[in-house]
């Protein structure tokens, strides 16, 4: 996908779900309909969320195959993200020490740390494509901009 189109896209999607989420206080809802508009628009594998919870990564809403449901402090793209409380763009998954393969057909990835009112890790946005480099700084940028809605 081009840059323009992709830049577009995430535009219009971020204004469909500033009017969807406005209001809403639940945090589960709010990923729900958050992972489903994302995963609609671009098509990707799977995309979804990790809670921080009790010392660890519990999945939380998701759209797409079946997938890991713990996931420790550090271990893997999505523990990684939340330990170095920052953006991880994975173009090539099988060259990621310690990747977690929830599914083979997973190539490359992007995680977004979420945040809670005090600043703190409270989730990660993990989405992933069965293409390799499908993500890069324009992702990373509009991604970081939709999980503040949450
Ligand atoms: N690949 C991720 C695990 C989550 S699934 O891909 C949905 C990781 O290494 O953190």
């Amino acid at each position: 996908m081009e840059q323009q189109e992709k830049a577009l896209k995430y535009q219009e999607l971020e204004k469909r779900l500033k009017a969807v989420l406005e209001g809403e206080t639940d945090v589960i809802a709010k990923m729900a309909n958050m992972a489903a508009e994302i995963h609609g628009t671009f098509g990707f594998w799977w995309t979804g969320f990790y809670r921080v919870s009790g010392g660890e990564l519990i999945l939380g809403p998701f759209q797409g195959p079946l997938a890991c449901m713990h996931i420790a402090y550090g271990r893997g793209v999505c523990g990684s993200a939340w330990k170095q409380d920052s953006t991880l763009v994975v173009p090539d998954v099988e060259l990621f020490p310690g990747h977690i393969a929830c599914s083979s057909e997973s190539r490359s990835e992007i995680v977004v740390p979420v945040h809670a009112a005090d600043g703190s890790v409270s989730a990660v946005l993990d989405i992933d494509s069965e293409k390799l480099a499908t993500f890069d700084s324009t992702d990373a940028e509009y991604l970081q901009r939709l999980v503040e809605l949450i």
